[in-house]
């Protein structure tokens, strides 16, 4: 990956920089009024009935604070929090292993849960509906089916693929909670939370200026505020102004759209080599040597967003507003 730095997937690398900049409580987490209202419903709910709160699903591109409002859901239930994600949940044996250490209130996060295998998500159901698992022990003529009673526990799955979720999956959750990119002042409010809590001086055009490159994302405008201060250090003697900004930020090839270089070359293969399009998601993927998962989780959504790029039946097809931002 070339830019590592703008790249909005949590990698090990971020752990020690993201840990302390996560917001704690549901107050702390700046901006999408509405998830936090419906939220701060049945956070308050579940508390006034003494209840576990019910199962959540968390959607949206990388980067918008799914991992983040877990966090937040379980300390403010004060609830343990139980990490783990789809992939990693190979067998029915593993589900049933992390279903059944739960106590009373815990909150299981599974995330990327669209990637969590089609038979193990069906002993989900029943643990999610009833606080239940049926498992199967031994095999052939010896086997039979046991039930296992579950501590009354909360579900919360994120994942960036919302369309990938079965339907009978995605029925179980009760609430739904889709994520969406942040506004220009509301990635400003989370850059000054950062710069603070980094011990930063930066003034406010500065801010305006990582803010409004920073794709709607706060993971990526906190990197690109990390990266800031790392190339002011080096090369401006530590001052941050809105020079140092561009310069840093023209460094990472990123442009006044927030657009990086592979959304660049996404549009630039549509235009020149497939006259616009409609062109297939593969196709697309081939020629830029980019996973089709990557342009469709990370890239496309943003580009939709930007109105540089529409998703037809027969393809991908650039916009006029595309043509005109790539001549420019
Ligand atoms: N509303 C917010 N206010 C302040 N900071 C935020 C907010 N949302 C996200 N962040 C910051 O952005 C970073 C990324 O958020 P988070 O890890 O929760 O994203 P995610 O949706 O889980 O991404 P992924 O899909 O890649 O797992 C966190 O370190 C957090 O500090
Ligand atoms: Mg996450």
């Amino acid at each position: 990956m070339e830019n590592t730095c703008v790249e909005s997937t949590f990698t090990k690398r971020d752990v020690p920089f993201e840990m302390p900049l996560r917001p704690l409580s549901l107050n702390e987490f700046i901006g999408q009024l509405q998830v936090k209202e419906k939220l701060d419903v049945i956070i308050r709910a579940a508390k006034g009935r003494q209840e576990p709160l019910s199962h959540i699903l968390l959607s949206g591109p990388p980067g918008l604070g799914k991992t983040t409002l877990a966090h937040i859901l379980a300390s403010e239930m004060g609830t343990n929090l139980v990490i783990s994600s789809g992939p990693v949940i190979e067998k029915a044996g593993d589900l049933a292993g992390l279903l059944t250490n739960l106590k009373e209130g815990d909150v299981l996060f599974i995330d990327e849960i669209h990637r969590m295998n089609r038979s193990i998500e069906e002993y989900l159901y029943p643990a999610m509906e009833d606080f239940k698992l049926d498992l199967m022990i031994d095999s052939g003529p010896a086997a039979r089916s046991i039930q296992v009673k579950l501590n009354h526990f909360t579900l919360v799955g994120a994942t960036t693929r919302l369309g990938q979720i079965s339907s009978p999956l995605r029925s179980r959750f009760g609430l739904n909670v889709k994520l969406d990119y942040y506004p220009a002042d509301d990635l400003i409010d989370i850059l000054e939370r950062t710069s603070h809590l980094l011990n930063l001086k930066i003034d406010r055009n500065s801010i305006k200026c990582i803010a409004s490159r920073s794709r709607g994302t706060p993971r990526i405008a906190n990197n690109l505020l990390k990266w800031v201060r790392d190339f002011v250090m080096v090369k401006r003697s530590g001052v941050v102004d809105e020079e140092g900004v561009q310069q840093a930020l023209n460094l990472l090839q990123i442009d006044e759209k927030g657009l990086d270089e592979t959304d660049k070359r996404i549009l630039r293969v549509l235009i020149e080599h497939h006259r616009g399009g409609p062109t297939g998601l593969n196709t697309i993927a081939a020629s830029i040597g980019e996973e089709a998962s990557t342009i469709e989780e990370v890239h496309e959504p943003y580009l939709i967003m930007q109105g540089f790029l529409n998703r037809t039946p027969r393809g991908r097809e650039v916009t006029d507003l595309a043509y005109k931002h790539m001549r420019d």
